[in-house]
């Protein structure tokens, strides 16, 4: 399966000769690869127009030759995933997933001359470093805007439209097995282990749910984010994370009455020096009048504040073949249109030297849930355990008398490493009879 780049005229200048064609190796042919496949086809003379040549698929590379692929050329398909990843077409597309094996597999299409798209998150928030100097040094593209968020254009608008701008934080919904589990606790009072079994019946969730549940998935997503957002090279290792395994019908429950919604949010932000950068994901408290609160099933939604811009939000659908085909098939075009002018897009600019911050250092807002001994006396013994670690409470409420008493506090941002140790020392004292539940919250100020 081989085919010969096209020619690259080093003068950019560009022609709408017939003759120029961009050969495409796909790697893949499963949900999106086949969508790939059948939307290049149905809708090649479009893409031909508006890359100015042609595009031609010159293999798709499967791991079972004998299952039927609708709208995969029969005569394409091929089992040699390594000869077509190598073969030296101008675009190879990776739609193969992993760490390993696809990293040899783009190492191999980098070194070859080839431009190369990815749909695989945890290949770029793992090696996306060495991929992009590869990339850079073969003065090769390296696209891979189906990595996050599927169909949502988020990348490109963060890596380019925002570019001239100063972010200071990308908090976002980025995963959505989580935020269907989620949104149906919230609606129908359910427990996570029903609502989760449920999903997998449904095809909602994975038989192991694990990458999802374990905010993995979003936490790969995440890095991407934070590298492209504050010009830095951020890996899943600096990604503080916590999934949604330990979200409970109560918290969900409490949240409600407060007029909050969890979500598990992968977020980004600077401190307050602007000299450092926390990237975590964790199940959040998020006030149901924010733009995050409304974003249901399995949508995903990314919210960007940048100093010039303000507050701008990305919404759609974060997963599936067509919608992900559609980010892959967008890389493409552009990756083609540069193969033709004889230039390669922007790298990716990593020159900034912003730390990487621990999420102790991150400003953080928690909810703290006690069931606690309802005596004269306690109460202020609580809140000065708070200010003993230097952390303002914005509210307090209690329920319940006696033995059931409970009290529900809210704070103001504090280092969270100050929260931690806040709830710590609550966990130690005798009139707390149980910390019941605490989970961060945004909106507080
Ligand atoms: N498993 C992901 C999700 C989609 O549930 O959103 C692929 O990243």
């Amino acid at each position: 399966m081989h085919s010969q780049p096209i020619a690259i005229d080093p003068t950019g200048s560009a022609d709408d000769s017939p003759a120029r064609e961009v050969t495409v190796a796909l790697l893949g042919g499963g949900t999106v690869g086949s969508q790939v496949a059948r939307i290049l086809t149905e809708s090649a003379d479009d893409l031909a127009a508006r890359v100015g040549g042609r595009l031609r698929l010159t293999g798709v590379a499967v791991r079972n030759l004998e299952r039927v692929r609708p709208g995969v050329p029969r005569e394409l398909i091929t089992d040699d995933v390594a000869g077509l990843a190598a073969s030296g077409a101008d675009i190879v597309v990776e739609l193969i997933g992993g760490v390993e094996v696809a990293g040899e597999l783009v190492t191999a299409a980098l070194q070859a001359g080839s431009s190369v798209i990815s749909a695989n998150k945890a290949l770029m928030a793992e090696k996306g470093g060495e991929l992009h100097a590869l990339a850079e040094q073969q003065g090769v593209d390296l696209y891979y805007e189906a990595a996050v968020a599927g169909a949502i254009p988020l990348l490109r608008p963060l890596g380019d439209s925002l570019a001239g701008d100063r972010v200071q934080t990308v908090m976002g919904i980025v995963n959505g097995t989580t935020n269907y589990i989620l949104s149906r606790m919230d609606e129908e009072d359910a427990d996570y282990a029903e609502v989760l079994a449920d999903a997998q019946r449904l095809g909602y969730a994975e038989a192991d749910p694990t990458a999802d549940v374990a905010g993995l998935d979003a936490a790969a997503k995440a890095a991407i984010l934070a590298s492209l957002a504050f010009h830095t090279r951020v890996t899943l290792a600096d990604v503080h994370c916590e999934g949604i395994t330990e979200v409970t019908s109560e918290d969900v429950a409490a949240a409600r009455d407060m007029g909050f919604v969890i979500k598990l949010l992968a977020i980004a932000d600077t401190n307050r020096e602007g000299d450092g950068v926390c990237v975590r994901v964790h199940p959040t408290m998020v006030p149901r009048d924010h733009p995050l609160a409304s974003v249901r099933g399995a949508y995903n939604a990314v919210f960007v504040a940048a100093e010039a811009a303000g507050e701008v939000m990305f919404y759609g659908q974060g997963a599936g073949g067509e919608p992900t085909a559609s980010a892959v098939l967008g890389d493409l075009v552009t990756a083609a249109r540069n193969r033709i002018n004889g230039s390669r897009g922007a790298a990716a600019s990593t020159y900034s030297d912003v730390r990487i911050l621990p999420i102790g250092e991150a400003a953080t807002s928690y909810y703290v849930n006690l069931h606690v001994a309802d005596q004269p006396g306690v109460l202020a013994e609580i809140s000065q355990v708070f200010a003993d670690q230097g952390v303002s409470i914005s509210a307090v409420r209690q329920e319940g008398q006696g033995d059931q008493a409970g009290l529900v506090i809210r704070t103001h941002p504090a280092p969270d490493s100050a929260l931690s140790a806040t709830i710590e020392q609550l966990g130690l004292m005798g009139s707390v009879k149980e910390v019941v539940g605490v989970m961060r919250v945004v909106g507080e100020q």
